[in-house]
């Protein structure tokens, strides 16, 4: 892109001061921020200057859940049909790590941070034991793509390599970048991070299967024959990653989606929940969950919405084909974003300072027709690391894992 065309497209959302030290960069550095301009879109912070924070929701209902009694009961048929799924090397697994962490606090991609106490135990590392569970009781690979940004990709893939891929077979690796999205202060003007450099952050969760398609990933998936992906968070260090139970319950269910959940601790617990808005799958998060919807009761007596997700979600890839491309709901962000003061220094704010725009992973859900709740065990699936201390922490997820039996 030339100057002139970039100054054009920058008017148009008034966003001018991008260019406004472009005569004081090299010719190198002059080319970058033209190719930054280029390749970002602008659109997504009229909304901000707007004002316009979130998207009005539909009717909530409540969304039946298949519990852990049904799943008990029905155990070995889906595992069964599960594992012959994996066999058929019709599942595959995509690893959300394109986040900034920023709870965490570490400089490092999330998957870096190590959790052991007498030994290394690395995030990334237990994923990957965790997934290794279900290749050795199948007896074969299952193709796992791991989706970084551009603010964590090399790190991710050199330490991959430097460990080994801990112990998974690499050729069933693929890495991928998802894409970013300009960072703004409140009145939707674009920081600048440095005088050759917008402020930019990964794109959300949500973004993940767009960005799979242009990264071109998705050939990949087509070659391979993979009809079904299991979508995992990069903090959840108990999870089961294409627990076959899960994928043959979901197949067997004929749903576009399934969803595993764990029953609330207690009302208020800050987690999203699943229910049906205007009669399609939904997810209402919990600060969207009225006093109302928190009281409701189900035909049993028990709260009607119960069941809180986990990031961990197995779609139907022709499903996902028949929907990507069509708009998301964008979520505006309150964050602490890096930018250049009047002297020309980068500054790392102590508070936030304006927005990031993103989609998120559970807008899809509603999207598709159908999905599975699945009801996990709470105390065995879930432990994430949001938090170096207290509540979803380091030393919460530790205390799970040696309870699941985990030496660290
Ligand atoms: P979180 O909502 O915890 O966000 O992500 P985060 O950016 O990692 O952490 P904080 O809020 O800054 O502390 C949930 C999952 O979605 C992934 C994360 O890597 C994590 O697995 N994610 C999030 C992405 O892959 N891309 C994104 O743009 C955002």
């Amino acid at each position: 892109m030339k100057y002139d065309e970039a100054l054009k497209k920058l008017s148009q959302y008034g966003q001018e001061h991008v260019l406004e030290y472009f005569d004081e960069l090299s010719g190198e550095g002059k080319a970058a921020l033209l190719q930054q301009i280029e390749q970002t879109d602008f659109s997504v912070l009229a909304k901000a200057a707007k004002g316009d924070k979130e998207q009005k929701r539909g009717v909530i209902t409540p969304i039946p859940a298949m519990k852990l009694s049904e799943i008990a009961e029905k155990k070995e048929e889906y595992t069964n049909k599960g594992i012959g799924m994996i066999r058929a090397g019709k599942v595959g697994a995509v690893l959300l790590a394109g986040g900034m962490g920023t709870r965490l606090g570490s400089d490092n991609p999330k998957g870096m941070y190590n959790i052991g106490l007498t030994k290394d135990v690395y995030i990334f590392e237990r994923l990957i034991r965790n997934l290794l569970d279900v290749v050795e009781q199948a007896g074969n690979y299952i193709h796992l793509f791991i989706m970084t940004s551009e603010k964590n990709h090399e790190k991710t893939v050199s330490f991959f390599k430097e460990k080994n891929f801990f112990g998974y077979d690499e050729s069933y690796v693929t890495f991928f970048m998802q894409d970013m999205a300009p960072a703004s202060d409140y009145s939707g003007k674009v920081y600048m991070e440095t005088k050759g450099l917008m402020s930019a952050s990964p794109n959300g969760n949500g973004g993940w299967f767009s960005s799979m398609k242009r990264a071109g990933v998705l050939d990949i998936v087509h070659k391979a024959g993979i009809e079904w992906l299991n979508i995992f968070a990069v903090d959840n260090v108990l999870q089961r990653i294409a627990d076959p139970c899960f994928v043959g319950a979901t197949a067997e269910n004929h749903c576009a989606v399934g969803a595993k959940v764990i029953k609330k601790a207690a009302p208020d617990e800050k987690v999203g929940v699943m229910c049906l808005e205007d009669g399609r799958p939904s997810i209402v998060e919990y600060y969207e969950l009225t006093k109302e919807l928190m009281e409701a009761k189900d035909a049993a007596g028990e709260p009607a919405y119960n069941y809180g997700v986990i990031l961990n979600y197995l779609f139907r890839v022709k499903d996902l084909e028949e929907i990507v491309g069509r708009e998301m709901p964008l979520h505006i962000v309150e964050k602490k974003i890096p930018y250049m003061n009047e002297a020309g220094e980068t500054v790392k704010p102590e508070k936030p300072n304006g927005y990031k725009y993103e989609s998120l992973v559970l807008d899809m859900i509603h999207m598709l027709d159908s999905c599975l709740v699945y009801e996990v065990v709470r105390e065995r699936e879930f432990a994430p690391i949001k938090n170096p201390t207290g509540v979803d922490s380091v030393e919460s997820a530790r205390a799970l894992l040696k309870q699941n039996g985990v030496e660290l």
